[in-house]
């Protein structure tokens, strides 16, 4: 296979010609395929069904003392705070348990400190003339909605192969308009990357001219490697306490990667002192959670140890869904060189770059071909992509086969954008 870029107009004609015949019988398959979401597939969802009938006793329900069956205890069951604190390394009494998802703790979070203001909060961000928030790209396109949400001013800042360009946040920091920070630190959405020490160090130790700055430190991957051995990792908040920044650091995580995806727990790992301010503000808007559910993942995760056993299970089906997204590049993609890939080793996305300028057109080519993926432009703030050039690859939903297919139909696609780009 030659280079796209090297080969002679003629050459890309004919292979425009070729590609676009194997593009059109694809495409009369009236296929319906999906890579759009980081959803697990239904063999993972089977893994987990035992938690449906796990409450049996009325013990079941009860942790010292505590009854889940009745309002109560709105930071979540003392069993529940246990097990995060032991998945991420914290201590209980910093671990917030809440509802099905930690999108909406940090949603919620943000919105205290909108409406009420933080813990070292002057005033109510509301009442600020500009908050801005940094934000390492490409990211998690629900993370920008958020903060877009609020009217923060998005700062993009690019993601390099250890994390956020450090010295870009660093000087961002001196303003104290800049509020917060999106991070993903482990298996990174899309990029997959892993934060290096030092990055996190870096992040840590910041002294933010904001008193009340927020590093939302988004552990949605911290145990969910699919191609390698568990990476243990540090706990932020210590390290955050060690440099002066106790209440600077919000985590969060939760299980919809582990048991089910909108039905699991979620968890906000934080300062006591935050918590001791933050907890009558949320219970403004809830009594309590679910705690039965709490109790279920409880019964069912048991601890770190079981639920590292649970996280191989859903690697052994992973696995084989992103080998077959990246053997299809490999063999496709790569010689042309017009794309450039990640190989993560954990997390649930593969990022590719197409080249400048063919994302969105290569996504319009999959959807006419019933291929749904993430929007172009989906991995930045205001879903403007700059250079019009990520891709995120959601490989977890489709079996084996379906996503083959799948990946067959985005090769052809990134190889038309490609040919059409550089000129017929
Ligand atoms: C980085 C990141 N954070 C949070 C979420 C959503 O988590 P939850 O279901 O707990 O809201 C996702 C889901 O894809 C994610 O990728």
């Amino acid at each position: 296979m030659r280079k796209y870029a090297e080969m002679t107009r003629e050459e890309r004609q004919t292979e425009y010609a070729a590609v676009k015949a194997a593009y059109e019988s694809q495409r009369a398959k009236g296929l319906k395929l999906n890579m759009a979401r980081g959803k697990p597939g239904k063999e993972q969802l089977k893994l987990v069904m035992e938690m449906g009938t796990i409450l049996q006793t009325e013990e079941d329900y009860i942790d010292d003392g505590l009854d889940s069956r009745n309002y109560g205890t709105v930071d979540g069951m003392p069993a529940a705070r246990r097990l995060f604190a032991d998945i991420l390394g914290c201590r209980p009494e910093q671990c917030f348990v809440g509802g099905n998802a930690s999108l909406q703790l940090m949603f919620d979070t943000i919105s205290k400190a909108y409406v009420n203001g933080l813990l070292h909060s002057e005033k109510p961000w509301s009442k600020l003339e500009k908050v801005k928030w940094i934000c390492p790209v490409p990211g998690y396109d629900r993370h920008f909605k958020v903060t877009e949400n609020f009217g923060f001013e998005m700062i993009s800042v690019p993601m390099t192969a250890t994390g956020p360009d450090m010295d870009m946040v660093e000087e961002l920091i001196r303003d104290p308009a800049v509020k917060g920070m999106w991070n993903v630190p482990k298996y990174s959405n899309p990029t997959g990357i892993v934060y290096s020490d030092e990055t996190i160090q870096r992040l840590a130790s910041m002294k933010p001219a904001a008193p009340d700055f927020m590093l939302i430190w988004d552990n949605a991957y911290c145990i969910h490697e699919f191609a390698c051995e568990f990476q243990p990792f540090g706990d932020i908040l210590s390290l955050c306490e060690k440099y002066g920044n106790a209440d600077m650091i919000y985590e969060y995580a939760s299980t919809s990667k582990i048991t089910f995806p909108g039905a699991g727990v979620s968890v906000m790992a934080t300062s006591e002192a935050n918590l001791a301010y933050l907890n009558p503000l949320i219970n403004i808007r809830i009594i309590s959670y679910d705690k039965i559910n709490q109790m279920r993942h409880v019964k069912f995760l048991r601890d770190k140890e079981n639920t590292l056993a649970l996280m191989k299970r859903h690697a052994a089906i992973l696995n084989p869904k992103f080998q077959a997204v990246l053997n299809a590049l490999d063999r496709e993609i790569a010689p042309l060189e017009i794309a450039s890939y990640n190989r993560p080793v954990g997390g649930y996305f593969v990022s590719l770059d197409a080249m400048p300028g063919t994302a969105r057109r290569t996504l319009q080519l999959c959807r006419e071909a019933g291929v749904t993926m993430t929007g172009a432009g989906a991995t930045f703030p205001y879903g403007k992509d700059p250079q019009d050039s990520n891709i995120r690859i959601a490989p977890s939903l489709p079996p084996v086969e379906e996503l083959e297919q799948a990946i067959a139909v985005f090769c052809n696609c990134l190889k038309l954008s490609a040919l059409e780009k550089l000129g017929l």
